[in-house]
């Protein structure tokens, strides 16, 4: 049977991720994958993760099934995390949320449920976008249209012509959204332009689908949740995958949780018993581990101001490499700006350079960017920003 199938590429950005880790330079640089690196370029696990790992150690009795939403009490806490304890929709009745396997794991379950409820929904997403969105939510069966996020050129959000397709999205369609930290550009809707796709959203009748994969890296856990919160407070319906794999940093343990706001709270039991087929269809039950360390981090004074502590220190350390790159390659060859870098949120940025300029930067420097140009602004370090400059500068020679 399986000499019908062709040989499949390997995914752009996991397989950079592979071919870094098979590099023998001493002086190579990962630029690809979104995950956090600290200053001496490792992904360590965080302080308040390992003292919640050692806490469970103690408190957990039992490996038995969880059951298909996951843990309650995560659940509740992440509600609480993305929408502030005092937000007016936690006490309606309109909101439900299940655990998932990770933001991705999220994202399908989501989509899964919204083809239930209206087959024939279009998902509009911006361009460009984290890849794996299409083959993710087009394989849940959506048919998916573009529309223009981002101009090369400017470096910003192409606020006419977004608005100008999103206009033109008809009721009842589906538009993506990315809460904070825009993958894999970095600029992020301001609060006011958040504002106006809501009010787009009220007047044609289309739903946003909110993906929120990095709170707290962009400006702050508060913050970064205006757009959610503020759509929380205005719509009827929304629907939100979370993850806690970068904020966390529990990429691994795929956790994250996808969270729906319905009409009524009569809906809302029913699209999350929904839901709930759905996982059991696919995975039956969400990885547990992940979500009780993310549970007891919440559920503690002092754990969570530990990892409020540290998620602060992943920020700033992050905006410090924005302005440390941009002000070392300002000055080069070719006359580009990279002023935009300092601007943007959260882990990414597009360099702007050519598939040439990038294979050479891979080939003879050993520096991994993925092939949209995006740079992960947290594999540079104070160890390797000369090298990375001066190799950025010689490529654009
Ligand atoms: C990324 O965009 O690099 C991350 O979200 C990891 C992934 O799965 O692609």
């Amino acid at each position: 049977m399986f000499e019908s199938l062709k040989p499949v590429g390997m995914d752009p950005i996991l397989g950079l991720m592979a071919a870094f880790r098979e590099d023998i330079r001493a002086t190579k640089i990962d630029l690809g994958v979104g995950v956090y690196q600290d200053d001496r370029g490792r992904t360590p696990v965080m302080a308040s993760v390992k003292e919640a790992e050692a806490q469970l150690m103690e408190l957990e009795t039992t490996k038995s099934y969880q059951g298909i939403a996951g843990d309650p009490e995560y659940n509740q806490r992440i509600l609480q995390l993305l929408f502030g304890a005092g937000h007016s929709i936690l006490d309606s009745g309109r909101i439900k949320t299940i655990q998932a396997p990770g933001g991705s794991g999220a994202l399908r379950v989501g989509a899964e449920v919204i083809q239930r409820a209206r087959p024939g929904a279009k998902l509009w997403v911006g361009v460009p976008t984290w890849p794996n969105h299409i083959p993710l939510l087009g394989g849940a069966g959506f048919e998916i249209v573009e529309y223009p996020y981002y101009n090369l050129n400017s470096h910003q959000i192409d606020t006419d012509a977004m608005m100008d397709a999103l206009r033109q999205v008809p009721a009842g369609d589906m538009v993506l959204l990315h809460g904070c930290c825009h993958n894999p550009t970095g600029a992020d809707l301001s609060n006011q332009q958040w504002d106006q796709i809501a009010d787009l959203a009220l007047e044609r009748g289309f739903i946003p689908y909110i993906d929120t994969a990095y709170q707290g890296l962009g400006d702050g856990l508060d913050e970064d949740a205006y757009g959610v919160r503020m759509m929380a407070d205005r719509l009827p319906e929304l629907v939100i995958a979370s993850s806690c794999s970068k904020n966390f940093g529990l990429y691994r343990e795929r956790t994250g949780s996808i969270t729906f706001i319905t009409e009524t709270p009569e809906q809302a039991d029913i699209v999350a018993a929904q839901a709930m087929s759905v996982a059991r269809q696919i995975y039956s039950m969400p990885p547990a581990h992940g979500a009780l360390l993310v549970s007891l981090i919440l559920g503690d004074k002092q754990l969570r101001a530990n990892w409020e502590a540290e998620l602060t220190e992943v920020r700033t350390r992050i905006q410090s490499m924005r302005s440390l790159l941009a002000d070392n390659i300002q000055q080069n060859a070719a006359g580009i700006d990279f002023s935009h870098i300092k601007q943007q949120k959260g882990m990414f940025s597009f360099l702007g350079l050519n598939t040439a300029q990038l294979d050479q930067l891979r080939d003879e420097f050993g520096i991994y960017i993925v092939s949209s140009s995006r740079v992960n602004l947290a594999g540079i370090n104070s160890s390797n920003i000369d090298y990375l400059s001066d190799s950025i500068i010689s490529v654009l020679k």
